[in-house]
């Protein structure tokens, strides 16, 4: 297989300063990419701002010969994020890849969070997300390319405890990928969405020191170069990448049941049947929200 390569592609990484999203930067780099590395700084719970943490990753691309500038904007700010993708119109001219990766934690139990920090974390990863995307979408729709590879959790897909705001904010941004998917289909633009495992400062508040030296961030780039790349064809998925390990993750729905919409359908037929209802065996994934209804529709003509 010929050598995965970015030459003429402009690439903007938010959250890159360091972590996950510096080791995509450098690996993109290292292949050809001009990378806009946006970083605002601060601490792991979105305090404070500081300019070095994305100058220092753009002064190491420079040093082995790779082509950066730094942004220090906030992705949660809809004029922060058309000044991170305007700084790569202006220093390269076009923005083909974006990826959504910047993110904070503020972990709490349900009853023990504050509305505040409710807020502050799905502004930075939804709102974040979102705002980065539509400012990036504009120029990719013109130029019919684009790579949009946005960042989700296990926490959001399967669950996990204190994590409320970030669960539901990170959920959201699936829904968000698969939406933008279908909008950007015409246009060349493939939007998809990873799962990471990494031993970063985040994940570094959780798990015991040996455990975050295993698990290098660097595991997790290959997977999200590769769905950065024009050698990538899938769009609106979510995969998993962590520790060497290299999944997809899907919604399912399983075969289920029908009964006869005319007839009187009652809560005791539901109870009756739940253990079909509930079953994914042999079930299917949908590629649209129009797919699934086309299903159902289909099965009622029969
Ligand atoms: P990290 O803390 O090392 O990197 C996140 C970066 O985002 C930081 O450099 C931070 O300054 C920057 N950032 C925060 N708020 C920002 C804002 N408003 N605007 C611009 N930049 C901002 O953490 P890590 O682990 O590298 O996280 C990267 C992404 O991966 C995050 O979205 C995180 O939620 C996600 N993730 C990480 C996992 C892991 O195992 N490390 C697991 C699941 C998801």
């Amino acid at each position: 297989m010929s050598e995965i390569q970015f030459d003429g592609k402009t690439a903007v990484v938010t959250g890159a300063g360091g972590g996950l999203g510096k080791a995509y930067a450098l690996l993109l780099a290292s292949r050809g990419a001009k990378v806009v590395v946006n970083d605002l700084g601060g601490t792991f719970d979105g305090k404070g701002v500081d300019s070095t943490p994305a100058q220092k990753v753009v002064d190491q691309i420079k040093t082995t010969g790779g082509e950066a500038v730094a942004n220090y904007e906030n992705v949660s700010e809809w004029a922060g994020a058309q000044k991170i993708i305007q700084t790569a119109i202006d220093n390269y001219g076009q923005v083909d890849i974006l990826i959504n990766n910047a993110g904070i934690l503020r972990d709490k139990s349900l009853l023990k969070m504050e509305i505040a920090d409710y807020l502050k974390v799905i502004e930075v990863h939804l709102n974040g997300t979102f705002f980065c995307t539509k400012a990036a979408f504009a120029h990719m729709r013109g130029q019919n390319y684009g790579r949009i590879v946005s960042t989700a959790s296990a926490a959001g897909v399967y669950g996990n405890f204190g994590q409320t705001n970030y669960g539901a904010a990170k959920m959201g941004i699936v829904g968000l990928m698969n939406c933008v998917c279908q909008e950007g289909a015409r246009y060349g633009i493939l939007a998809n969405t990873i799962v990471p495992t990494a031993g970063t400062r985040l994940t570094a508040t959780v798990m015991p020191p040996d455990v975050i030296d295993k698990i290098k961030p660097e595991y997790v780039a290959p997977m999200v170069a590769y769905l950065s790349s024009e050698l990538c064809q899938v769009s609106g998925k979510i995969f998993s990448a962590g520790g060497g390990y290299y999944s997809r993750a899907a919604i399912i729905e399983g075969p289920g049941v029908f009964f006869d919409p005319e007839a009187k359908i009652t809560p005791e037929m539901i109870a009756e049947q739940f253990e079909q209802i509930s079953s994914v065996e042999g079930g299917r994934e949908f590629g649209s929200a129009m797919e699934q209804t086309g299903h159902i529709l289909s099965k009622m003509s029969v």
